[in-house]
């Protein structure tokens, strides 16, 4: 039986469509999908919608919307974002679904008969842009909310309680017992303390609140954003993929990283569910350095910028030359850097100037001669690369576990820097083999190299294609082999067999497109 993985994205809030801080963790998760499947994992992909919001109704009512039509329409226009953008998620959930609510309810219900849910009296500010409550140390001197700078309503209320302090050692023994369970490591830190210090317990429900799911133990008041929200993951296992609970990798945002990485365990202890295997905690876009926002007009919108130029570019920006673990700024310069030099220049460069020259060359079929591995890497020395490093990749082209551990520590650049050197190696081969005199000296020769390019760009574009799913599906068209015969939104068996094959026939028409503009 195959390995299964599971992994999920936030929820989004409807008030809005997805920009490019949404779209992150859904490309990052696409990402992990599409690799997992490509070493022969059972994959599970959710993602959709938080529906259960204060911010949709208040967003329905200012355009005078029936609050189910404004979602109904809402959801669309999100399913539309993920479409274009190629993602390739198994599963939707949107939070008004029956299936969730019943869920919900039950698992309030569980957590209330073991004394883990109790009602009290609350007096206090709330912001409902972060769907929080808020301490008055938390606020700024102008009493803002510091996330949204905007005023939080002063509430008083009766509300129900979740009792988060009971769990405190019982997280603090479960992070000891999973020392990678958030990544990257020094956010795990600071949440580590946070939970060494204080934990308060945090209120479930508003009696206010319209909108929303009824508690089951008393139908006055509707259960708070995140006991709902976070329930969604759980609720995409129900009935008939139950195997795929526990989730092995939930991509957040850093500003939920608590409510994932502390909130979220206790609630599964409380009503019986095994704990979660791995939260990745991402950082937030600021854009050419300033904090991404309508009124400053410099939203990245995802939509436009794959259409504009290349997913690939786009992927690879965010893969490589930002990094996952850090704050980092989306800088228009620097994408086109990447845009031009790595993948036009570089990658796709490659691949259409091996399939002309082998078109020329009638190669048909691939028989790779070990021999020339000796020059290439020859070459490599000579340019200053490491002899380790390729002295590795070609003895273990492919080496299945060294690639779950490259993912797995969720060492995506240096993954990327390393077959990026291959490539612009491949290019320098290029041009110092001179083929135009080889030819003219051995034929026999030049075939071989030929083939040995062919089989350096298939292994590549396997290699790659979790990310660079265009680059993958032009060189298929450039340079034909059953090899590369695969969907990588699907699970593949044979990978290893695709990968290490030596020999094969080839069809070659060098059609490569470069501008997309
Ligand atoms: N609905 C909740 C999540 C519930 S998950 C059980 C929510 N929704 S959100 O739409 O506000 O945000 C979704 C994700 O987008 C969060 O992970 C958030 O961190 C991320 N981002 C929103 N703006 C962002 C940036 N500017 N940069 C990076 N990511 C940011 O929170």
């Amino acid at each position: 039986m195959s390995k299964k993985f599971f992994i999920t994205t936030p929820i989004y809030y409807t008030n809005d469509i997805p920009h490019i801080g949404h779209a992150y963790a859904s490309l990052i998760a696409d990402f992990y999908s599409r690799q997992k499947r490509l070493l022969g994992y059972e994959v599970k992909f959710s993602t959709w919608v938080d529906e259960n919001s204060q911010k949709a109704l208040q967003k329905a009512e200012e355009k005078g919307m029936d609050i189910s039509d404004y979602l109904d329409n809402m959801a669309y226009k999100h399913k539309n974002v993920w479409e274009n953008l190629d993602i390739s998620y198994t599963d939707f959930i949107r939070t008004t679904q029956e299936d969730h609510k019943n869920l919900v309810q039950e698992v309030l219900q569980e957590s209330y008969e073991n004394w883990d849910i109790y009602q009290w009296e609350y007096e206090g500010y709330y912001c409902v842009w972060c769907e929080a409550f808020k301490k008055e140390s938390d606020l700024t001197e102008d009493w803002l909310c510091p996330d949204h700078l905007k005023k939080p309503d002063f509430i008083k209320e009766k509300n129900y309680f979740f009792k988060l302090s009971k769990y405190q050692d019982d997280l603090l023994r479960f992070y000891e017992e999973n020392p990678s369970f958030v990544q990257p490591n020094y956010r795990f830190n600071e949440l580590i303390n946070f939970v060494k210090e204080w934990l308060e317990d945090f209120s479930v429900s508003r009696q206010t609140n319209k909108f929303g799911i009824p508690l089951p133990f008393d139908n006055q008041q509707v259960t708070y954003v995140w006991y709902d929200a976070l329930f969604n993951y759980v609720t995409v296992c129900k009935n008939w993929d139950e195997k795929f609970w526990p989730a092995d990798f939930h991509v957040v945002g850093k500003d939920i990283a608590r409510f994932h990485a502390i909130y979220w365990p206790a609630m599964l202890l409380s009503a019986w569910y095994e704990l979660p295997k791995n939260v990745i905690s991402t950082w937030f876009f600021t854009v050419d350095g300033q904090k991404m926002s309508k009124s400053l007009w410099n939203v990245v919108e995802p939509v436009n910028t794959v259409q504009n130029y290349w997913r690939d570019a786009l992927l690879l920006y965010l893969l490589y030359d930002i990094s996952i673990w850090r704050d980092g700024d989306f800088g228009w310069e620097r994408f086109f850097d990447v845009y031009n030099n790595m993948l036009l220049w570089w990658w796709w460069n490659l691949v259409s100037r091996v399939s002309k020259l082998s078109q020329k060359n009638n190669i048909n079929k691939v028989q790779f001669d070990m021999s020339i591995e000796k020059e290439f890497l020859d070459l490599a020395k000579d340019l200053g690369y490491d002899e380790n490093l390729f002295v590795n990749m070609f003895e273990n082209w492919f080496d299945k576990n060294k690639i779950d551990e490259y993912f797995d520590t969720v060492n995506i650049n240096s993954f990327i820097r390393d077959w990026y050197d291959i490539v612009q190696l491949a290019n320098k081969f290029i041009e110092e083999k001179k083929p135009w005199e080889l030819l003219k000296q051995d034929e026999n020769q030049w075939k071989q190299t030929l083939c040995f390019l062919v089989y350096i760009i298939k292994n590549i574009a396997i290699i790659t294609s979790p990310f660079l799913t265009e680059w993958f599906e032009k060189t298929k068209q450039s340079l034909w082999t059953d090899l590369l015969d695969f969907d990588t939104s699907e699970t593949i068996n044979d990978v290893e067999e695709r990968f290490n094959s030596k020999s094969f026939d080839v069809n070659l028409s060098p059609k490569f497109l470069y501008q997309k503009l």
